[in-house]
Order: structure tokens, then C-alpha cells, then sequence
């Protein structure tokens, strides 16, 4: 069964990299989009960096005659019958995923697996539409997705155990590192990471430090490979935007995931980042960055506020059982490159250290935001350590 054919709907960014992913493990893939442009331009692609990868001698001219061969295009979902499974990377709509799977059930085999690789939608809410709802399964890679090693395995309500089972054999088997999480907004690294934007984006608005000063309090004291605004600027302050509105939206306006007017602001003024030629920063060639303050108390102040709110958010998702210790560390490390987990990190910091940095914000500020976790307090109270 695990080396089924697999369906890959939606050929664009997220798509074209797990149908390279799947072909390369050996699989026969059929990439189906109902734009032939994005057919000819994933097809293309992969000429290129297969190409590339035989100059480098990562493959030989054979695999690389071999693994085009095995993907195949489609413009239309019958070519999805045989599949053992169908994994669904289009448009991030709700209404247009109901409509895409009820589609395909039309279509393929009663065992044939039904996959959303989804980065902010209800699995369950994408099952709902199913006969068959239990074949319905989250699967999500991250970008670039033949280079990103974490993938998010979300079973909903629905999902029986074979689907759950067949699922991660199946991209483990492809080398990646898969994660277990429940169905709850952003799942592991979506929810978890918000803080590292949010709370860098409130001491900028409260006037504490600036963009540059963020990024050097982040990457030279806390070493993250990039700061939030440069990260943001990477992201694209339209995609981070939406992502953070969204989880605000899911988690019935929770104050924690509050979006920030700033970034709202660089949205709309069209300030996305790189890709735009301007966000936080302005990346026209010759112009210069701004430099830092590099002042090692003010670079702890912001460090220290931003960890602390990242660590509680890991709690909180601990504490809910969206996924066990070990996997919300390795989401942070694998999906998101952080320098280390940030439950490993609580513990070497001192989660009485994080408890009484987030109860002296919770009473400065009096905001919900910065309440401490109940796990946290319970585990100080109980002089418990994580690992
Ligand atoms: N881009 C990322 O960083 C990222 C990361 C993880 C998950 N995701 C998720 O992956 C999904 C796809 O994102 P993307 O960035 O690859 O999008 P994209 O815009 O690059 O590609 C989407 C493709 O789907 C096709 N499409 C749209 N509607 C279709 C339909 N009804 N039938 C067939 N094809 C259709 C489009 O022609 C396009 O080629 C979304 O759900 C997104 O949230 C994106």
C-alpha cells in the first residue's frame, strides 16, 4: 500500500513540491490542476531542479529519466481513480474545498485516502462533506516542501485509525518528520509561533525598540536564524496577516493572537516584504539597512518578553493536548528552524523564571493576553520540570 499512487490536487507552490517529494520516493504521481499554465510551469520546474540535482551528482541522468516519468498531469479528477490517496493543495477556501471533495469522492476508490495539506482550515469541517468520512486526514507540508522536514498530521474527528496509520507511514516513509496534532487552529506551528510576530510587534508599537533592534535582540541573544521583521518581511506581511486574523478569528477573538494595526498598516499600504520590494524594510537595491541598538539590556528586555510569550503559548497547546511535549518541540525545530524547543528551553530557563516574568506583564498590562498557563503554574507550584 505505501507505494500507491498518489493525487496531488492543486499544482502550484505547495503542490508541485509534494508531487517532487512523492516522485522521488519512488511513487507514480499524477498532478492535477485545472490550469494547464500551472501544469507547464510545475512540469517545467521540475526539469530544472532535477537537472540541477544530477549537475551537483545528487542524481543520475537515469533517476532523473525515471522520476519525470513517474508524474504524469491532469486537468480533470478522473485521473485521480486508482490513487491510494489524494492529497488536496488548492486555493485556502473553505467553500471551494467542500466543493473540491465531495468532487473527488465522486471519483476515487472507496480505500483511497482523501488529504487537505490545508494551513488553517477544520479538517473536520473538510470531511463533513465526505460519505465516507472517515478517509478524511490533514497533511501539512511546509514551504519548500521538498526541503521543509516537518509534516503536520492531523486526524479529525472523523479519521479512522487506518487513515491515521496509512497517512503517516506513508510520509515517514517519504523521510519526513511528522508531527501528531489535534484539529485546533494553526495546529502545532501556526498557533504556537504567533507570539514570536505579536509580541515583537507590540514592544514596536509601545516604542520600546525598532525593527532593527527586534531583530538583533532575537537573533544575536535568542539565535534564531532571522528576526520577526525580517522573518515577517520573508513570510509577507499579506500571508502573515491573514494566517494571524485567521487564528485570532478561530480561537473566538482569544486577545492572545490579537493582529497588529502595523502590520494591517504595511498590508495595506502594500508593504507584503521582498517580494513587494518593501516591508518593515525597504530592500530597494543601494539602499542601506537601518542598523541596531545594540544594547545588551534592552536586547535581554526584548528576548526575554518574547520567549516568555512563545513558551506559554507551548504550554497552552501541552496543556489542551494538542500535542505531546515532544512533538510541539520538534514542530518549533524542524517546521520553523527555532534554535530549540520551547519546552526544552523552559526548562533551562526556569519555568518559575517564566512564570514570574508573565505574571509581572500580567500585572502591568492587566491584559488577558499575558495570563500565565495553569499547566505552568501547576508544575512551578509542584517544582516539576518538562523533560
Ligand atoms: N504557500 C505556503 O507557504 C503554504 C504552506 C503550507 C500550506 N499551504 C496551503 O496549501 C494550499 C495551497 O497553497 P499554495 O501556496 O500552493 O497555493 P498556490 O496558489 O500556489 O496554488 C494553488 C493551485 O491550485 C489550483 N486550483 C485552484 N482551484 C482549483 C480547483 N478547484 N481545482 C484544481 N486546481 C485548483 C490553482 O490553479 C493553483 O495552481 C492552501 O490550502 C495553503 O493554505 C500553503
Amino acid at each position: 500500500m505505501n507505494k500507491a499512487k498518489i493525487g496531488i490536487l492543486g499544482a502550484g507552490t505547495m503542490g508541485s513540491g509534494i508531487a517532487q517529494v512523492a516522485a522521488q520516493a519512488g511513487h507514480r504521481v499524477v498532478l492535477v490542476d485545472l490550469n494547464e499554465v500551472a501544469l507547464e510551469t510545475a512540469k517545467n520546474s521540475f526539469q530544472t531542479i532535477f537537472s540541477r540535482m544530477v549537475e551537483k551528482g545528487r542524481m543520475t541522468n537515469q533517476q532523473l529519466i525515471e522520476t519525470s516519468n513517474r508524474i504524469s498531469y491532469a486537468s480533470n479528477f478522473e485521473a485521480f481513480s486508482n490513487c491510494g490517496i489524494v492529497i488536496e493543495a488548492i486555493v485556502e477556501s473553505i467553500a471551494i474545498k467542500h466543493s473540491v471533495f465531495s468532487e473527488l469522492e465522486a471519483v476515487v476508490s472507496e480505500e483511497c485516502v482523501l488529504a487537505s495539506n490545508t494551513s488553517s482550515l477544520s479538517i473536520a469541517s473538510i470531511g463533513s462533506v465526505l460519505k465516507h468520512s472517515k478517509r478524511v486526514i490533514g497533511i501539512h507540508f511546509f514551504n519548500p516542501a521538498p526541503l521543509m522536514p516537518l509534516v503536520e498530521i492531523i486526524p479529525s474527528v472523523q479519521t479512522s485509525q487506518e487513515t491515521l496509520n496509512f497517512s503517516k507511514a506513508l510520509i515517514d516513509s517519504w523521510g519526513k518528520i511528522t508531527v501528531l496534532t489535534k484539529d485546533t487552529p494553526g495546529f502545532i506551528v501556526n498557533r504556537v509561533a504567533r507570539p514570536f510576530y505579536g509580541e515583537a510587534l507590540r514592544i514596536y508599537e509601545e516604542g520600546i525598540a525598532d525593527f532593527a533592534t527586534i531583530d538583533w535582540a532575537m537573533t544575536s541573544i535568542g539565535g534564531f536564524k532571522m528576526g520577526p521583521f525580517t522573518l515577517m518581511d520573508y513570510i509577507g506581511n499579506d500571508i502573515n496577516y491573514a494566517v494571524t486574523e485567521s487564528v485570532f478569528t478561530s480561537f473566538y477573538y482569544d486577545p492572545r493572537f490579537k493582529p497588529s494595526f502595523t502590520q494591517k498598516r504595511h498590508t495595506e499600504a502594500g508593504f507584503f516584504g521582498r517580494k513587494s520590494g518593501r516591508g518593515y524594510y525597504d530592500y530597494t537595491e543601494g539602499v542601506v539597512l537601518p542598523n541596531a541598538i545594540e544594547d545588551p539590556v534592552l536586547g535581554k528586555q526584548i528576548f526575554d518578553r518574547i520567549i516568555t510569550m512563545l513558551i506559554n503559548e507551548a504550554f497552552d497547546a501541552l496543556f489542551l493536548n494538542v500535542a505531546t511535549k515532544e512533538d510541539i518541540d520538534l514542530a518549533m525545530t524542524k517546521g520553523v528552524n527555532y534554535p530549540k524547543g520551547l519546552l526544552l528551553w523552559a526548562d533551562e530557563i526556569g519555568l518559575d523564571v517564566v512564570l514570574t516574568k508573565l505574571e509581572s506583564l500580567f500585572s502591568e498590562y492587566g491584559e488577558d493576553r499575558y495570563r500565565p498557563n495553569p499547566l505552568l503554574k501547576k508544575m512551578v507550584k509542584e517544582k516539576l520540570s518538562l523533560f
